[in-house]
C-alpha cells in the first residue's frame, strides 16, 4: 500500500474506456474498510455512470450557474472556475461515485458544540473511506480524483440526491489518459513540532 501512497496522483484526463463493475466493487470495499468515528460508518456510495451521471452532472451545471447568480457562498466566488473545470473532468470520468453523508448536518444548521464535534468526526470517517478508495483504485491501476467542488452546487446536487443525507464529495474513476508528476508537499521539518524528551 505504500508504493499506491507514493504513486497515486490526483487524474483529471480519463481514456474513453469502461471500468467492470468488479473493480468499482473492490474500491467501495476498501472504502468500507476505513475506519469511522463510534464505528458509525456514516457513508453511503451512489455510483453513476451513463445517463444518471449525465443527471447528476446537469444538476451541478445549474447549480454552478445559480452560484454566479446568486450564491449560497458569496465568500468563495473566486473558485466557481475552478469548479468548472471540475465539472469538465466529471463529464470525461466513466464513473463518477457521490459520496454521502448519511448523518450529515444540513450546511445552514447552526450547530451546539456536541453536533460540530459530531461532524467533524462523520468528516474524518469519510474522508478516511475515500482516501481508501483513491489507493485501491492505483493499485488497480485506475486514475482517481477526489472531489469537493459540488458543493458549489450544493442545493442542487442534494435535491437530485433525495433523503439520502447530504452529499460530501464525489469521486471520479477511470483508466488514466496522463501521468502527472507529484505535485508539491510541504517537508517534514515545516509541518512537524517534535515535543518529545
Ligand atoms: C477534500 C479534497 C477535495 C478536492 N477537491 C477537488 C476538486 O473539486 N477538483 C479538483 O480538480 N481537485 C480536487 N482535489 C484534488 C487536490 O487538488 C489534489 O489532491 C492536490 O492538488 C494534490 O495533488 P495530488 O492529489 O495529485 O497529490 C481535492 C482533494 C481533496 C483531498
Amino acid at each position: 500500500m505504500i508504493t499506491a501512497i507514493n504513486n497515486r496522483r490526483s487524474i483529471r484526463r480519463y481514456k474513453n474506456q469502461n471500468v467492470p463493475r468488479q473493480m468499482i466493487e473492490e474500491i467501495i470495499e476498501a472504502g468500507i474498510l476505513a475506519p469511522s468515528s463510534k464505528n458509525r460508518q456514516p457513508w453511503k456510495f451512489i455510483v453513476t455512470s451513463g445517463a444518471a451521471k449525465k443527471e447528476a452532472l446537469a444538476a451541478m451545471e445549474r447549480g454552478l450557474h445559480r452560484e454566479k447568480e446568486t450564491p449560497l457562498l458569496p465568500g468563495c466566488t473566486q473558485y466557481i472556475g475552478g469548479a468548472e473545470n471540475t465539472l469538465r473532468i466529471m463529464e470525461q470520468a466513466p464513473i463518477v461515485i457521490f459520496i454521502v453523508n448519511t448523518l450529515g448536518l444540513a450546511i445552514h444548521s447552526v450547530l451546539t458544540p456536541e453536533e460540530r464535534i459530531y461532524e467533524m468526526c462523520n468528516a474524518q470517517s469519510i474522508g478516511a473511506a475515500i482516501e481508501n478508495m483513491c489507493l485501491a483504485a492505483e493499485e488497480q491501476g485506475l486514475g482517481s480524483l477526489w472531489i469537493c467542488d459540488t458543493c458549489f452546487a450544493y442545493e442542487e446536487l442534494n435535491h437530485w440526491l433525495g433523503s439520502e443525507g447530504e452529499l460530501f464529495a464525489a469521486l471520479a474513476l477511470g483508466y488514466a489518459d496522463e501521468q502527472p508528476a507529484a505535485r508539491p508537499r510541504k517537508g517534514i521539518e515545516e509541518v512537524t513540532e517534535w515535543r518529545v524528551d
